[in-house]
């Protein structure tokens, strides 16, 4: 059997209901893994959960609300067999409220925060103990470029994926000897609901600016988080993957 293949391993990913989340648990349900699909809108889970389920893929709709970080730890701890037991998390789910430092409110500092990086917090301890008592895990976040390098008007935004990064490498020293690999993927812009609002002009000029000359795809992100889930990936971990055309390098 060719590599990269996920069977018997159980994955999480946050932010399943759309875009980037949709698609990577479209891929490692593709890839063998059952895949538990969390985000605040159960109906579209569930909707994906039947589709898939007719490829005979299984997925468990997850109801979770990353801006209540509280209550992430018993929400995981309720996860029936056989998804009780997480191998594989994506930390996906992010929000953006822009505004320049100005103009950005106290209240979009915190939302973004708590969602994008309290919340990977609070996901991740609550499965890193299970991976850790069997020895084996894969601890993927979805950060940003612009984590990376800035963008104007995004500081509570990129401050997050920032943070993600440190979050990242910190772990991938705590968890290494538990065999435990805890990586970045970080995209560039990405075809999603996310980037349909751009105007055409601003579209125009960031192509100007990628030197691949187009935006990614869903599956562009999904087949590096593959990767990074994959056994074949061991010996990776506290690394940043720029999926982004390469408009950072
Ligand atoms: N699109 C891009 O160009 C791009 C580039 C770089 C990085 N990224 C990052 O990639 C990730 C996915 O982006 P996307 O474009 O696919 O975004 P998206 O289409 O806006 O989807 C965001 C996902 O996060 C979930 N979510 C939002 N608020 C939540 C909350 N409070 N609790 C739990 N889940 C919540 C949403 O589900 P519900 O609303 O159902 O909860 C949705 O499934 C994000 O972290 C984003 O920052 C995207």
């Amino acid at each position: 059997m060719s590599g990269l293949r996920l069977e018997g391993r159980t994955a999480l990913v946050t932010g399943a209901s759309q875009g980037i989340g949709e698609g990577i648990v479209r891929l490692l349900g593709a890839h063998g893994a059952r895949v538990i699909a969390a985000a605040r809108s159960v109906d579209k889970l569930q909707s994906l959960a039947d589709e898939l389920a007719e490829k005979g893929i299984e997925v468990h709709p997850l109801e979770l609300d990353l801006a209540a970080p509280d209550a992430v730890a018993s929400r995981i701890k309720g996860l029936p067999e056989p998804f009780s037991e997480v191998d594989i998390l994506v930390n996906n789910a992010g929000i953006t409220a822009d505004g320049l430092l100005a103009r950005m409110s106290l209240e979009a500092w915190e939302k973004v925060l708590r969602v994008n990086l309290t919340g990977a917090f609070a996901v991740t301890r609550a499965v890193s103990r299970g991976m850790m008592r069997r020895r084996w895990g894969r601890i993927i976040s979805i950060s940003s470029v612009v984590g990376l390098m800035g963008n104007a008007g995004q500081a509570n935004y990129a401050a997050a994926k920032a943070g993600l990064v440190g979050f990242s490498k910190s772990l991938a020293r705590e968890l290494a000897g538990r065999d435990i690999t805890v990586n970045v993927v970080a995209p560039g812009f990405i075809e999603t609901a996310m980037t349909d609002a751009l105007p055409d002009q601003h579209r125009e000029e960031l192509l100007e600016v990628i030197p691949l000359k187009r935006l990614g795809s869903v599956d562009d992100v999904a087949w590096a988080v593959l990767f990074l889930a994959s056994e074949e990936a061991a010996y990776v971990t506290g690394h940043v993957l720029n999926v982004s055309g390469g408009l950072y390098l």
